[in-house]
């Protein structure tokens, strides 16, 4: 680029001070939201009278948000500072229902919330899909629950809301992009002769642009591939049941048998 180009690109200058969307700018599609809220709304026994609140937006600011009294905070929260949101809401007896990824649900976790998970994968407005569960403070004799009726709900609201999704792009087998030998690269040894393919940067009549570019190879190189892939997959598949056995210490074995009596009392 020119320096005067450079001078005059003003949307690359206003680009870069946008704000940028990262995890924690995950937007809730509507119908979500709203399935969530009447399902906690019914299975917390939220009186309608209470006000719902969503202190969770850019530029927002939850510690001096004014909350009025008696509300519950139903909202997705930035999930990286989800502990320090927590405790904020505890120590000042606020009561909330909010989001928060399923993979790190516990941590942080402290015994008096209730965790409820359903193993819903949210599509959010930015096109991120998030396995996302909920925790709460709102009065229940749970500290971990599921609810497979709030999956239905969830996953009922997440057909309704518009796709963001990328095509899914289905290239002919004699075209090898970066991404498709990623799959094997790791796994499986697999070379490309260079009598055997050629550069291309689109593909078919459409002229559909290849990302980073690809290779046009032979028909042999291409079976080739495919093979490895499908031993890629089972290679994969096979790591992934391989499960470490975990023990119990003897510190955990004693919580246990007093849990054990604690639930034999009652
Ligand atoms: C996961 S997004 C969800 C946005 C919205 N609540 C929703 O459900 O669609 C979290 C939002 O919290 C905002 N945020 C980040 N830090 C915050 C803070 N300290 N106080 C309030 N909002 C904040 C982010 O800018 C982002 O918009």
């Amino acid at each position: 680029m020119k320096k005067q180009d450079k001078l005059n690109d003003y949307d690359g200058f206003v680009e870069k001070f946008k704000p940028k969307r990262t995890t924690d700018d995950c937007y809730t599609p509507p119908a979500v939201y709203e399935a969530v809220k009447g399902w906690a709304m019914k299975k917390f026994n939220i009186a309608p009278d209470r006000p719902i609140v969503r202190p969770f937006y850019p530029g927002g600011d939850y510690e001096h948000y004014n909350y009025p009294p008696g509300c519950v905070v139903i909202d997705n929260p930035p999930f990286s500072i989800l502990a320090k949101i927590k405790r904020f809401y505890i120590e000042r007896g606020i009561h909330f229902f909010i989001f928060a990824p399923s993979l790190t649900l516990f941590s942080g976790t402290i015994e008096k919330l209730t965790h409820i998970l359903t193993d819903s994968t949210i599509t959010y407005e930015n096109g991120a899909k998030v396995n996302t569960a909920f925790v709460t403070n709102l009065p229940s004799p749970y500290v971990l629950m599921t609810a497979p009726d709030l999956a239905q709900l969830i996953k009922e609201a997440n057909a309704q809301a518009p796709k963001a999704e990328l095509p899914v792009l289905d290239f002919p087998a004699n075209v090898l992009t970066s991404a498709r030998l990623n799959k094997i690269a790791s796994l499986i040894k697999f070379e490309v002769p260079r009598t055997a393919a050629r550069f291309v940067r689109t593909i078919g009549k459409e002229r559909k642009g290849l990302f980073g570019g690809g290779l046009l190879v032979s028909s042999a190189k291409a079976a080739e591939a495919a093979e490895a892939a499908k031993a890629a997959k089972a290679a994969k598949a096979a790591k992934a049941v391989k499960a470490y056995k975990y023990e119990l210490t003897p510190e955990e074995q004693a919580n246990v048998a007093a849990l054990d009596n604690q639930s034999s009392q009652r």
